[in-house]
Formats: structure tokens, C-alpha cells, sequence
């Protein structure tokens, strides 16, 4: 028997700390969050991913009545820029947020698990590892991949 520990390495940055293209991601993904959809959560998230074709693309949780109709900002915007740049490959990711009280959330909003999947398929379909910025209004924290957020994760079958 042996145990495996998965270390997942975070780097706390305070926003000026970022580098200049980190900062324009991170105020797109808090711009992106104006093109959110969420009368029933009231918790506006957006995401913008930076393509190796130098174009940026955000996109915002959008909600529905029926709820589990809706999809989460992350998705919206992996889903839109696979559609619109099939061959473009994703070079970073940043995900940020304004909570229920109208402000940025404090915190860093990280993705739900299912938006980890989907944007791990896009880190693969790269080849190379996405970093990923999650920003809150007192620290942004900065993984090196996505796969660092979901290890053990289900990549074939
Ligand atoms: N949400 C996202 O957009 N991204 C996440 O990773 C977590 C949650 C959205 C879904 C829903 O519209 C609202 O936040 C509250 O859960």
C-alpha cells in the first residue's frame, strides 16, 4: 500500500501583482459579468479566456426557470469560443464575480465542477497547461492549470 498526495500549487497575488496581460483578463472576466443572466441567484459570474489568436472571449451565467436549463459563465464562454475559433487554443482563464450584495465578491469564485470538465477539455485540445486566474475583490489566486483543478479527473475512455 502507498499513499498518493496531490498537491494543487495556488499563488495568492493582490491584484497589482498581476501581470499586465493577467490584469486585462481578470477586468474582462469582472467586465463579462454585466452580460449576466441571474434573476433567481442574483450571482453574476463571468469568465474570459484568452485565445492563442490574441482574441479574448467572456461570457456570463445565464439562468432559466428551469433551472438546471441554465449554464454557468465558464460554460458559456469554453462552449462559445470552441465554436467561434475551432482552431484557436486556449492560453489563460479568468473567472471572476459580483455577489448577491452588488459587489465583487471578496473571495475568489472558483468553477463548479462541471465547468472544470468542460474547460479541461479545452486545456487538452491546447496540449499545453491553461493557467487560470480566480478573482475576488482581496486576492486573486492564480492555478497553473486546469487540470491542478480537478485532479484524478476522467480524461479517456
Ligand atoms: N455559476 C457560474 O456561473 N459559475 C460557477 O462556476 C458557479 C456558479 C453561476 C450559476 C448560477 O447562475 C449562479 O452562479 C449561482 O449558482
Amino acid at each position: 500500500m502507498k499513499d498518493i498526495e496531490i498537491i494543487t500549487k495556488v499563488t495568492a497575488k493582490e491584484y497589482g501583482e498581476l501581470s499586465a496581460e493577467e490584469r486585462r483578463l481578470v477586468d474582462m472576466a469582472r467586465e463579462a459579468t454585466g452580460g449576466s443572466y441571474s434573476p433567481y441567484s442574483k450571482f453574476k459570474v463571468g469568465a474570459a479566456i484568452l485565445l492563442d489568436n490574441g482574441e479574448i472571449v467572456t461570457g456570463a451565467n445565464q439562468e432559466n426557470v428551469a433551472f438546471p436549463s441554465g449554464t454557468c459563465a465558464e460554460r458559456s464562454a469554453c462552449f462559445y469560443a470552441g465554436a467561434k475559433y475551432p482552431e484557436a487554443r486556449f492560453e489563460m482563464i479568468a473567472i471572476d464575480a459580483i455577489g448577491t450584495d452588488g459587489l465583487e465578491s471578496a473571495q475568489p469564485t472558483a468553477p463548479c465542477g462541471a465547468c472544470r470538465q468542460a474547460l479541461l477539455e479545452y486545456e487538452m485540445r491546447a496540449g499545453h497547461n491553461v493557467p487560470v486566474l480566480l478573482a475576488g475583490r482581496d486576492v486573486v489566486y492564480r492555478l497553473p492549470s486546469v487540470k491542478s483543478l480537478l485532479p484524478l479527473s476522467f480524461t479517456e475512455f
